[in-house]
């Protein structure tokens, strides 16, 4: 506390991300970081961006990389707004779109950024239960609001909501935007781009940080009507004209293109999901259904947060939520590759049997 901070700043509760630790040769499944890395063409792209031309500011508008990500989803690049991150393209988010009169809903259990946003830009806000079985129930989203906003597959529990309940609720919610952040789609989540021509108020947010290996390099992005995205615009020329520089712009260029890379490798970490479900179970676990990078898998008799000390003492980090209450049993462990399944597999055999 300060008397030299805005008033604003002495009611702010920030986001508190993952451990980033400084030790090496740990198993890192804390973050949901892809455990393969980006395209050889993003590494040979970005070599080549290591020129004179970085005395120059870059693209503003930052064409090049809106039209990768348009020719992906044949889109016109209009319908494309791009962001340093997705948790960027979130705030902005948050200001140009889900303030009104009315409350935002968002789930209870979600991504822990959304009340975050609320609290810098004063946007009121409901949160709706998940059911019994942590998933969202869009009935419950049948009632006035200022806007909705939930990731699919949901985070931290990575449960898919199929397309056709989306569908339904935008049938139902012309009135407000509706956000479906997209974060870990590309892990078999049927995604909500193919609808953006038909609802002109959907608007769709992706990260470059998953499914395209690029969490250090904070590209995101959002696609919708013009309307919408107009709105974003607005207020990222209110706030940082060039918020992604020449490397990421070349990094997410590479990395849109190079669809084969991206599909092998994220294929490979839903095989690698599905075996380590597995492996789990028949060492009494149970785990929700994931459609994301990462499992979230409760123990029938062992305490999570013992689990979560002891896999740290064996150099494994895994994440653990405390609160609300009804998540306290789980562990979220992001997907690593086959050999770091193998070393959690070991390490929890060992730990489950002392
Ligand atoms: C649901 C969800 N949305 C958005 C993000 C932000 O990703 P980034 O800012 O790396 O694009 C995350 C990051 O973990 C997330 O879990």
């Amino acid at each position: 506390m300060s008397k030299f901070w805005s008033d604003v700043v002495h009611k702010l509760t920030p986001y508190v991300p993952g451990e980033q630790p400084k030790l090496n040769n740990l198993v890192k499944l804390n973050t949901n970081e892809n455990p393969y890395g980006p395209s050889p063409q993003v590494i040979k792209a970005l070599k080549l961006e290591a020129t004179d031309s970085l005395r120059l500011y870059p693209d503003p508008n930052s064409d090049a990389l809106k039209a990768a990500i348009a020719q992906t989803y044949q889109l016109n690049a209009n319908q494309v707004f791009v962001g340093n991150g997705s948790d960027e393209v979130l705030a902005h988010v948050f200001q140009a779109l889900l303030k009104h009169d009315k409350p935002l809903f968002f789930p209870d259990i979600t991504y822990s950024f959304y009340p975050v946003y609320c609290g810098l830009y004063g946007i009121e806000y409901k949160t709706i239960p998940l059911s019994e079985n942590f998933e969202i129930e869009v009935e419950d989203y049948r009632q006035a609001n200022g806007g909705i906003i939930f990731p699919n597959p949901n985070a931290p529990t990575g449960i898919p909501l199929p397309l056709i309940e989306i569908e339904r609720l935008l049938k139902r919610n012309t009135e407000s935007v509706v956000v479906i952040d997209e974060a870990y789609v590309d892990f078999g989540t049927e995604s909500a781009v193919g609808l953006i021509n038909q609802y002109p108020n959907l608007l769709v947010t992706h990260t470059l940080s998953k499914a395209r290996s690029l969490a250090g390099l904070r590209v995101g992005y959002a696609v919708g009507s013009i309307e919408l995205i107009e709105a974003l615009v607005r207020v990222k020329d209110s706030f940082n004209s060039y918020p992604i520089d020449r490397f990421a712009s070349a990094g997410a260029v590479a990395a849109m293109q190079d669809v084969e890379y991206f599909d092998k490798t994220r294929n490979q970490v839903i095989t690698t999901r599905n075996a380590l479900i597995q492996d789990l179970t028949n060492l009494g676990f149970e785990t929700l259904p994931s459609g994301a990078n990462f499992i979230f898998t409760k123990h029938q008799t062992h305490d999570a947060v013992d689990l979560t000390s002891k896999l740290r003492e064996k150099n494994i980090i895994v994440r653990h939520f405390q609160s609300p209450s009804r998540i306290a049993p789980y562990l979220r462990i992001t997907i690593g590759t086959d050999a770091q399944s193998k070393l959690l597999i070991d390490a929890l055999t060992q730990i489950l049997r002392n």
